[in-house]
C-alpha cells in the first residue's frame, strides 16, 4: 500500500515550477532553479538550447533519484489519495502504521480538529487485512445519547418511539472491517460502560433485542481532547481508556511541524487541478513564506481550505499574498486558545512546554516566569506529571 512520493506527485500530477521562475517555489518537493537556469539572453552560460536541456533532464533525473532514495515515502489511504508525510513526526506515524495495521489491535488516535485523524484511520485500514471489508464511522459528538446506541448497536422493532423497523446498527455494518468512533470523549458515561463491555465480550445486543451477536471489528478511536486528562477529571472512564489505548499515536499539530506545509501545498494544488480544473500550478514565495509562518490553529483542514478558496480567487498560475485571507502568526496563536477555559489555557500551556523541555521543570518554570514551587502547585493541580508519564 505504501508508495513512494514519486508515485504520489506523478498520480497526483503534481507539476514541477517551471526552471526559470526563481521567485517561485516549487509546489512538490523538485528541482529548485539553479541559479544560472536563465541568462537574460535566454542562454545560460552560453550553452546550446538542447544542451541545455539535456543537462536539465539529468539534473532532474538526479533528483528524481535522490528523492526516491532520501524521501520518506507517503502511502495511500481507503480514497487512493496520498497522507503527506514529510516531517519526521508524521514519517514516524507512517512507519508504526505499517507494523499496526496487520493487527487488529484497537487504535487511539488523538489530536487538534483538522490534523488528520481520520485521513491516518481510514489508511490503517485500507492497509490492513481487512482493506476489502466496510469501513465504517461514527461520530459520538453529533448524535445525543440514546440515538448513538442505536446507531452503535442498531434497534429491535418496537424498541423505542419510532423504531417502526428493526435496524443493523454500525458494529454490524463494520463486520470483518474497520470501525472509526470519532470524538469518543464526548460519548456519554453510560454509554462508554457498554462500549466497554463490547469490546471486552465481542458481543452486544441491539436495543431492545435481546439475541446476542458477535461481530470481528478493529476499533479506531479519535480524540480532540487529550483523553487521559478527561480520565484524569473523571469525564472519561479509565477502564475504557485502557482498553483503548492499545495503540496510540498523537498526531503533531501543523504548526509544530512546518516542513509538511509546502508539500501540502503542492498535494492540495494537484488535487485541485484534478478535481475542480483550476490552473493554479505553485505559490509565490511570499505566499509560501506567509502560509509556513501561520500557526494554523485549523490545522490540515484550514490549509486546505485556504488554498481551496486562493485557487479560485487567483487568476493564473501563481497564487499570490493577495490571494491569501489575513494569515497573522500571532492572531492563530489566540485562536488555538478561542473556547477553552483559562484552566485548559494555562494547562495546556504549562504541558506543552514541558514536553518540549523534556520535564524539565526548572527550566520550565524559568521558560514560564514562575517559581519552581509555583510550578509544582500547577503541575498538582493539572495532575500534569501522569500525563507526561503516560507512555
Ligand atoms: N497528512 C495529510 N496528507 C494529506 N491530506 C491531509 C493530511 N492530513 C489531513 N489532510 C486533509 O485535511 C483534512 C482534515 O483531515 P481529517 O478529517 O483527517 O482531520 P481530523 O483530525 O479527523 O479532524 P477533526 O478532528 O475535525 O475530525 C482532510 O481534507 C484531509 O484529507
Ligand atoms: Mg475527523
Amino acid at each position: 500500500m505504501i508508495r513512494t512520493r514519486r508515485d504520489a506527485e506523478q498520480e497526483e500530477s503534481v507539476m514541477t515550477a517551471p526552471l526559470t521562475q526563481s521567485a517561485t517555489l516549487p509546489v512538490g518537493n523538485r528541482l529548485e532553479p539553479a541559479p544560472h537556469a536563465e541568462q537574460p539572453n535566454g542562454t545560460p552560460g552560453g550553452a546550446p538550447d538542447h544542451a541545455r536541456h539535456d543537462t536539465r533532464a539529468i539534473l532532474e533525473s538526479v533528483h528524481d533519484l535522490a528523492l526516491l532514495l532520501a524521501d520518506p515515502p507517503p502511502a495511500k489511504n481507503a480514497g487512493g489519495r496520498p497522507m503527506i508525510a514529510r516531517s519526521k513526526a508524521m514519517r514516524d506515524i507512517l512507519e508504526q502504521i505499517e507494523c499496526v495495521a496487520a493487527s487488529r489491535a484497537t487504535v487511539l488516535l488523538e489530536g487538534e480538529t483538522g490534523t488528520g485523524k481520520e485521513v491516518v484511520a481510514r489508511l490503517i485500514h485500507s492497509s490492513s487485512p481487512r482493506a476489502r471489508k466496510p469501513f465504517v464511522s461514527v461520530n459520538c459528538a453529533a448524535l445525543s445519547e440514546s440515538l448513538v446506541e442505536s446507531e452503535l448497536f442498531g434497534h429491535e422493532k418496537g424498541a423505542f418511539t419510532g423504531a417502526a423497523e428493526s435496524r443493523v446498527g454500525r458494529f454490524e455494518l463494520a463486520h470483518g472491517g474497520t470501525l472509526l468512533l470519532d470524538e469518543i470523549s464526548e460519548m456519554a458515561p453510560k454509554l462508554q460502560a457498554k462500549l466497554l463491555r463490547v469490546l471486552e465480550e465481542e458481543e452486544f445486543e441491539r436495543v431492545g433485542g435481546t439475541r446476542s451477536l458477535r461481530v470481528d471489528v478493529r476499533v479506531i478511536a479519535t480524540s480532540n481532547r487529550d483523553l487521559e486528562y478527561e480520565v484524569a477529571r473523571g469525564a472519561f472512564r479509565r477502564d475504557l481508556f485502557y482498553r483503548l489505548n492499545v495503540v496510540r499515536f498523537r498526531l503533531a499539530p501543523l504548526r509544530a511541524r512546518r516542513e509538511d506545509i509546502p508539500a501540502l501545498v503542492g498535494h492540495f494544488l494537484g488535487q485541485f487541478r484534478h478535481e475542480t480544473g483550476t490552473s493554479v500550478r505553485r505559490v509565490s514565495q511570499q505566499a509560501m513564506e506567509i502560509l509556513t509562518a501561520y500557526e494554523w490553529p485549523g490545522n490540515v483542514r484550514q490549509l486546505r481550505n485556504t488554498l481551496c478558496r486562493a485557487s479560485i480567487l487567483a487568476t493564473g498560475e501563481e497564487i499570490e499574498p493577495c490571494h491569501l485571507p489575513p494569515l497573522d502568526p500571532v492572531a492563530g496563536t489566540a485562536a488555538e486558545f478561542r473556547g477553552m477555559t483559562l484552566d485548559e489555557i494555562e494547562r495546556h500551556v504549562i504541558l506543552s512546554t514541558l514536553r518540549e523541555l523534556n520535564g524539565n521543570k526548572t527550566a520550565a518554570a524559568e521558560r514560564l516566569g514562575v517559581t519552581a514551587r509555583t510550578l509544582l502547585n500547577k503541575m498538582n493541580k493539572y495532575h500534569a506529571q501522569n500525563l507526561l508519564d503516560a507512555p
